[in-house]
């Protein structure tokens, strides 16, 4: 066995997700587990179609919002290998395999990827490698080397100074011409409304992350136990901000209602905020 293959192997092993992402590793994941052997199953899927994560980042959808599927449909187009980070079980990843040759999916919890990686359809399973992670540091991949790259429902887990290296790493990854598609969570959600005066006013005083939360639990105890401790709203004016001092171009942005969401999250159709940032040719 190749001796860089066999360390990362054995980091793996030791649980450490962190391990730079350059080295085989679909082949090192399919050697530490595979879901189904494991009894490793995506939890049930809520009336809404969320679908709980197995380390309390929340939830993964079951439907596509606009930004997502407008990922989709570049990745037809995309000039390299396409990125999906947070992937979860693959909500995007599974549509991504239909329209590029070759994808990546990436979470910081591996057991995602597992079962990512058992409902995929057979056919396209050679056109995914699996990234186990913490997006950005705890993965690398050459210099303008992906043509397309998914945020989706993560970036509200960081605070400001990793949203802000995010976007570097993501314009470093990106070949010219690619493209980065975030989405996020605002605070216009029926379940954290206590909140949205506090953001309000910070938004008026023109404080840099007007969307900080320190502590979830104070504000959405009924969901908040699916959540880390602490959770970042985002906007479209900090989104823009953050990717254009990054060097991006903006192509869209804005908030966008969330009819997949559950009833009690959905408020005035400002749930989400999307941008589709582009590295210039
Ligand atoms: C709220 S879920 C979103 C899943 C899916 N992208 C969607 O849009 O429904 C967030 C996912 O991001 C993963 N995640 C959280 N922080 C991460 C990080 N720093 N790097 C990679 N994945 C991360 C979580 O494990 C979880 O699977």
């Amino acid at each position: 066995m190749h001796a860089l293959t066999h360390l990362f192997s054995v980091i793996f092993v030791l649980g450490t997700l962190s391990f730079p992402a350059v080295s085989c590793p679909s082949e090192v994941l399919s050697r530490i587990g595979d879901a189904m052997n494991e009894g490793l199953q995506m939890p049930a899927v809520e009336p809404s179609g969320f679908v709980p994560t197995l380390n309390r980042m929340g939830y993964m959808t079951s439907t596509l919002d606009p930004y997502s599927k407008a990922f989709i449909e570049f990745c037809a187009v995309a000039p390299g290998p396409v990125l999906d980070v947070g992937a979860a079980y693959g909500v995007a990843t599974i549509e991504a395999l239909k329209n590029s040759k070759r994808v990546f999916a990436n979470d910081i919890d591996s057991r995602h990827l597992e079962i990512l990686r058992d409902r995929v359809p057979a056919e396209l399973r050679d056109r995914l490698e699996l990234f186990p992670g913490a997006f950005p540091e705890g993965l690398s991949f050459e210099r303008e080397s992906l043509g397309a790259i998914l945020v989706a429902r993560v970036m509200h887990f960081f605070d400001g100074a990793t949203i802000d290296r995010s976007a570097e790493t993501l314009h470093r990854w990106l070949a010219p011409g690619g493209k980065a598609f975030i989405v996020a969570e605002t605070p216009y959600l029926k379940n954290w409304q206590t909140f949205i005066p506090e953001y309000e006013k910070r938004r008026a005083q023109g404080e840099l992350w007007p969307g900080f939360v320190s502590d979830v639990m104070a504000f959405a105890p009924d969901r908040g136990k699916s959540l880390p401790p602490q959770i970042h709203f985002l906007d479209p004016d900090v989104l823009s901000r953050v990717f254009i001092a990054a060097g991006f171009k903006i192509e869209k942005v804005g908030t966008m209602p969330r009819p997949d969401f559950p009833a009690d999250m959905q408020l005035d159709g400002r749930e989400s905020v999307g941008i589709i940032a582009v590295k210039a040719e």
